[in-house]
């Protein structure tokens, strides 16, 4: 072949273009670039020619070689381009598709409800305790002054676990647990005679009876209340609560009525209801809340001289609250995890 013909480009052109692959293109490459190729077969003629003539068919071999490499390389750009260009068709995203929202998480009602709890008390110097839920004998009942024979320790009113444990049936056992320790931490000063500082506590959490209906859980929640001082008196369980109770309704003229009666850890005990003065709820007393003076024996059990130490306790129900609250008549609502449900509060 004569090397000052331009056809060996062309050719080679033409054999890269219908390279389809980027392994196709390596072989035509090696078809004219290789080490049998078309170039080194020309390169290899030279041999035979005069100095004068190798110079000049060397020069114009180059000028092949290099027409030849342009070539390919400008197939390899194409080759690269189309590829980009499939793969960005594959992946191409639909921008003028409607966007898939994501269900925004919220709090519970009730925890809601416990949230406010403990603010509100939390503005009047109350600290917030948590213990655990599998109970002794000893802090759900005995502590708290609960005769042997109590119905509240039947097997049809507590769910009791392997070990001598329960499920405890409020949220009282706290008032002995925080006490005690409250005590251990104050001990030097009360071994000395003075002073400790006063007990002023909220627990609240989940608690469990054997009972189930549109009022009743097999779980639910309370949230105990203790206050032991030496100048603790009925009285500031009357302003604590009805604070309390004007705060969490966001109501100035709600009324609250204490009602004698009785629990074995309080004496006197009452129980509280309230009024509210307008609303779908006006003119009925509703029952919030148990209450009471703590008992001596009780006071005792915290580590503490009767004599000396003296305050209140309650306890209530916040799941009743969540429903006085937002007008919810079934209990069971709030533990049936229904979205439409708990969607409402969000
Ligand atoms: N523990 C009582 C219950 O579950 C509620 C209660 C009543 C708590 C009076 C108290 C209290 O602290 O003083 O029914």
């Amino acid at each position: 072949m004569n090397a000052s013909n331009d056809e060996l480009v062309t050719h080679a052109k033409l054999a890269f273009d219908q390279a389809k692959s980027p392994a196709d293109l390596e072989n035509a490459k090696a078809l004219f670039l290789g080490k049998t190729g078309r170039i080194t077969e020309l390169m290899k003629g030279l041999s035979a020619l005069s100095v004068e003539e190798k110079k000049a068919q060397g020069a114009l071999i180059n000028k092949l070689k290099q027409g030849i490499e342009e070539a390919l390389q400008q197939r390899r750009l194409e080759m690269q381009a189309a590829e980009l260009d499939r793969q960005l068709r594959a992946e191409a995203l639909d921008v003028t598709l409607p966007g898939r929202s994501r269900h925004k998480g919220g709090l519970h009602p009730v925890s809601m409800t416990m949230e406010r709890i403990e603010k509100v008390f939390a503005s009047m110097g109350f600290e917030v305790a948590q213990g655990p839920e599998i109970e002794t004998d000893w802090f759900n009942f005995t502590a708290l002054n609960t005769p042997q024979n109590h119905p509240a320790r039947s097997m049809h009113d507590t769910f009791y676990v392997e070990g001598g444990h329960l499920l405890r049936t409020h949220t009282s056992p706290m008032q002995i647990r925080h006490a005690v320790q409250h005590v251990k931490r104050h001990k030097s000063l009360i071994d000395q005679g003075l002073s400790m500082p006063e007990i002023r506590v909220i627990a609240p959490g989940r608690t469990y009876r054997v009972d189930s209906d549109a009022t009743h859980s097999p779980m639910f929640h309370q949230c105990e209340g203790l206050w032991i001082g030496e100048q603790v008196s009925f009285k500031d369980l009357k302003v604590v609560f009805t604070n309390f109770c004007k705060m969490f309704f966001e109501s100035e003229d709600l009324i609250l009525r204490f009602r004698p009666s009785f629990f074995p850890f309080t004496e006197p005990s009452a129980e509280i209801d309230i009024q509210f003065p307008s609303g779908p709820l006006a003119g009925r007393w509703l029952e919030v809340a148990g209450s009471g003076q703590v008992h001596p024996n009780v006071v005792r059990n915290m580590g503490l001289d009767p004599e000396r130490y003296i305050g209140f306790a309650f306890g209530m129900g916040p799941d009743r609250l969540t429903m006085l609250r937002y007008g919810v008549n079934d209990l069971r609502l709030f533990f049936d995890g229904d979205l439409r449900f708990l969607n409402q509060f969000q």
